[in-house]
């Protein structure tokens, strides 16, 4: 959240009469990847906003700590190139795949077909400082993971990032969607038969035991000592795992250690005590990693985390213009600080932890996927109202919905994929493994 944000003013912000103005940076995106996924009518109606003043709470107050969270990365090995230090630049190649070439993209993200009228966005590239990142080649990509079963576990966010991969990969091989279940295709496998590589997502929003809110109850109850068994009983299927979740660890939700209430976030009128969400993501990241090591079969296993991924909202979510950036912020412009670098460092923090935990085991490897800096300087590649078919068909409205939490494929989130690529290459070359 930098200075220049007014977050603060949207104290005042409502998306209809129903809903309480108790917006905070954080809640915007999840309000609006609330409606993005689940159409429930929010029912906060009965919390007034005095109630919410009246109840200063840690989401508040974790996130305007006052000290804003500085950027550390661990070292890159010597002579090592750090992907995730760099600027954008202008490429005059685009991207690999469009909307029409690319039958794998969700509609909400498909922002070319669905109107976006600027194509500038998909002319830039990634150039970290101290080497050139390749283009994505996906013949090299299948070759690498041939004979392997590839996992993204985590929420939209993951579910993104694989899209763009299989458009991505789609460009030289086309997949079989062999497996698909859950509302909204949540669980899905794909084959690609040339290389005998499957790609798979399992829907897992918070990667632990969780129940999500519904109608009945208006948050979320997270077992933060039990890991989601959807995607943990199949760990030993798995070759490579990607991990990417976090907007909704923002949600207001009660927290579970062993059966005992640790606390909550964001529940006035619940005698619980408010205890933020930024130890939670951390203990939830903890148990998964515990698991992964605990539970991998007798494949050897690589781990990707995906870190946060900011969100890019300019006042009201609702409102046209809500992340109306049509360029990169230029180096130095925006820095990752707050909610975001939190997040972020404590996703790292916990992959060194893990690195240290399972040094010792054969075929077992973590690599954070350092995405956080290279995703903020790009507030002009999510949807927008392009997550609609023409929004503005009938002419320019006053209210409209705004996706500037997800990326249009093709857009920036290919590059996560393309350094994800020079990583598998760099473990397969360095490889101390058995098999
Ligand atoms: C998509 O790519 C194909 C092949 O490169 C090209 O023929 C087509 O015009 C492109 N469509 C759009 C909408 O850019
Ligand atoms: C991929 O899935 C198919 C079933 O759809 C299975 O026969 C094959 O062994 C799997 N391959 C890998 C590498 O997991
Ligand atoms: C709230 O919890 C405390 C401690 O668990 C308990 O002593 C108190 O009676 C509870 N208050 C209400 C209104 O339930």
């Amino acid at each position: 959240m930098g200075a220049k944000t007014p977050f603060k003013d949207q104290q005042s912000y409502s998306l209809t009469k129903k809903l309480v103005p108790y917006a905070l940076y954080a809640l915007v995106p999840l309000i609006f990847i609330r409606l993005y996924l689940y159409p429930i009518p929010i029912t906060q109606s009965q919390r007034s906003q005095e109630e919410f003043h009246t109840n200063p709470i840690s989401s508040t107050s974790s996130i305007s700590t006052p000290s804003p969270v500085q950027e550390k990365r661990p070292k890159p090995k010597e002579n090592q190139c750090d992907y995730f230090n760099g600027k954008w630049v202008h490429d005059k190649w685009g991207p690999l795949y469009n909307g029409t070439t690319c039958s794998t993209i969700k509609d909400g993200q498909n922002c070319i077909t669905h109107g976006r009228p600027d194509m500038d966005y998909l002319y830039w590239r990634w150039r970290p400082k101290q080497c050139k990142l390749p283009r994505f080649n996906p013949s090299n990509f299948l070759q690498l993971v041939k004979n392997k079963h590839l996992v993204f576990i985590g929420d939209s966010m993951a579910r993104n990032q694989l899209e763009s991969l299989l458009c991505l990969l789609s460009s030289a091989s086309l997949p079989d969607l062999v497996y698909a279940n859950g509302e909204e295709n949540k669980f899905r496998r794909w084959n690609f038969v040339s290389h005998n590589v499957n790609i798979s997502v399992y829907w897992s929003p918070f990667l632990v035991k969780g129940i999500e809110k519904s109608n009945e109850f208006n948050y979320n109850k997270l077992l933060l000592d039990l890991v989601d068994e959807k995607w943990a009983a199949d760990m030993d299927q798995f070759d490579m795992v990607v991990l990417s979740v976090g907007h909704w660890f923002l949600h207001p939700a009660v927290y579970y250690d062993k059966d005992v209430v640790l606390g909550c976030h964001y529940c006035p009128g619940m005698n619980y005590t408010e205890i933020g969400f930024y130890d939670v993501f951390r203990k939830a990241f903890k148990t998964t990693l515990k698991a992964i090591i605990d539970r991998r079969g007798s494949n050897a296993v690589d781990v990707f985390v995906t870190t946060f991924s900011p969100a890019h909202f300019e006042g009201e979510w609702d409102k046209a213009g809500a992340c109306p950036k049509k360029e990169p912020f230029k180096e130095g412009e925006k820095i990752v600080e707050w909610m975001d670098a939190e997040m972020r460092k404590i996703e790292v923090e916990e992959v060194e932890k893990a690195k240290e935990n399972a040094a010792s085991i054969a075929g077992l490897r973590f690599e954070a996927l350092d995405v956080t800096k290279l995703s903020i300087m790009r507030p002009d590649g999510h949807p927008g109202p392009y997550m609609n078919p023409f929004p503005f068909a009938d002419g320019v409205k006053d209210r409209v919905q705004n996706d500037c939490v997800h990326w249009c494929l093709p857009g920036p989130i290919d590059t996560w994929n393309e350094i994800m690529l020079e990583m598998i290459k760099r473990l397969e070359g360095h490889s101390s493994r058995e098999s």
